[in-house]
């Protein structure tokens, strides 16, 4: 079968072509489609960065506001499905409820899931969109005993999602405008990264042609490790762990440089960035004036900053060229939103969501696409023979 290069992690391999995201990890640059992400952050909406990655083109008024109305229009879900929330613990971390709540999709329905039927992969887009910030939402509720609203389609997906999370029968739910700009701004950017862990896995389940859903419930699964998507949570339990034990920033980075335990410096590296992410400079830029109109944690986020500075000083971190990521500011953020620290990776798959649909899009209709199949090094035994026990 010829010779077959080695490549752990996937360093150095490219599985495919793609038009959607442009990364230049040493110049720090991130594109949707062309468009720099300071721009998307500053002058557009996470709806209409999601249809720019899903079509390819930023939509007119008309074509963003006929998707925001198609959108609304599946935001139910079905009475059943509403049904699964009971069947998990009280405490089930909301990442393996909305994995599972989103492959059940495809039980829901069974009459639209042709990959290669653009009217199904069309319906089941819109659901997807529609139906998995709902589902996040009870999780969330589930989790903390609280009962589970209808959405309510006045509003749009961001405002839906926010009420559905905090929003109680009982009472009229007010939207903070600073905690809507936040949370758009937020899923903005992480929309999508070209071929990460997680939109690698929606591609390679894919690849065998499952459905949409099947593909993306997978990709939340990739997600939820810590090394990606699960580095938020765990940047803000660092930050716990180092207050609650009274440690200068100083003691705790001699422990990651020793390498004590495995400890690292959670939301620091990146296998593409090299220079700096992109996002979290915008992160941090508005990481300050958002705690300020929210009232974040000022201590934990010292103690970031603290860190942050001394990493950026320190030899070991130059020379390994680690600096912050996307995920080192933006679990302050979730919290002064008043997320739970379950639930900061939940968000981060809200805003995922539109780049993997975008990317298994893309993967079903390139006629390169074959079935994803990785090799081997074979290190076991060689051949020997079966003995009678
Ligand atoms: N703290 C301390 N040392 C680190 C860190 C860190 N956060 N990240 C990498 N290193 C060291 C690592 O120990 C290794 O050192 P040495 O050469 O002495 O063995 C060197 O840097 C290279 O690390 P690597 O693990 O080979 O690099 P990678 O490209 O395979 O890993 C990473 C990238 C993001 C998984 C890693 O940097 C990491 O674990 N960071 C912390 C978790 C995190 O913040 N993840 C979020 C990534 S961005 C958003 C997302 O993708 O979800």
């Amino acid at each position: 079968t010829g010779a077959v290069a080695y490549d752990p992690g996937f360093m150095n391999t490219a599985a495919t072509t793609s038009a959607i995201t442009y990364i230049d990890g040493d110049a720090g640059i991130l594109r949707y489609r062309g468009y720099p992400i300071e721009q998307l952050a500053q002058h557009s909406s996470f709806l209409e960065v999601s249809y720019l990655l899903i079509y390819g083109n930023l939509p007119t008024p008309t074509e963003l506001d006929a998707f925001d109305q198609r959108i609304r229009h599946h935001t139910l879900l079905h009475e059943e499905l509403k049904g699964f929330f009971g069947g998990f613990p009280r405490d089930a971390h909301p990442m393996p409820v909305l994995s599972s709540a989103v492959s059940a999709l495809s039980t829901f329905y069974q009459d639209s899931l042709d990959p290669f039927n653009p009217e199904h992969v069309e319906v089941s887009t819109i659901r997807l969109m529609a139906k998995l910030p709902v589902i996040a939402a009870y999780a969330h509720k589930k989790s903390i005993g609280q009962p589970m609203l209808y959405p309510d389609n006045s509003m749009n997906l961001v405002e839906n999602f926010l009420r559905l999370s905090f929003g109680l029968p009982a009472e009229q739910y007010e939207l903070d405008p600073v905690v809507v700009k936040a949370l758009d701004l937020l899923l903005i950017l992480h929309a999508d990264h070209e071929q990460n862990c997680s939109t690698s896995t929606v591609r390679l389940v894919g690849s065998s042609n499952a459905n949409l859903f099947a593909s993306v419930s997978a990709g939340i699964n990739a997600l939820f490790g810590p090394a990606h998507g699960g580095a938020n949570e765990a940047v803000l339990k660092m930050l716990r762990q180092i207050q609650a034990d009274g440690i200068k920033p100083e003691e705790y980075m001699e422990k990651v440089k020793n390498k004590e335990d495995g400890v690292r410096l959670m939301g620091f590296g990146h296998r593409v960035y090299k220079n700096y992410d992109p996002r979290a400079k915008i992160i941090k830029a508005t990481a300050h004036e958002i705690l300020g109109k929210l009232g974040g944690n000022d201590e934990l986020l010292d103690i970031a900053m603290r860190l942050e500075e001394k990493a950026l000083a320190d030899d070991y971190f130059i020379q390994r060229k680690l600096y912050p990521n996307v995920d080192f500011y933006t679990g302050l953020i979730y919290k002064a939103m008043g997320f739970p620290e379950k639930m900061f990776t939940v968000l981060f798959a809200i805003g995922r969501l539109p780049g993997w649909i975008a990317q298994w899009r893309e993967m079903i209709n390139d006629p390169q696409t074959k079935i994803g199949r990785p090799r081997q090094l074979y290190t076991g035994e060689p051949e020997r023979d079966y003995p009678a026990i």
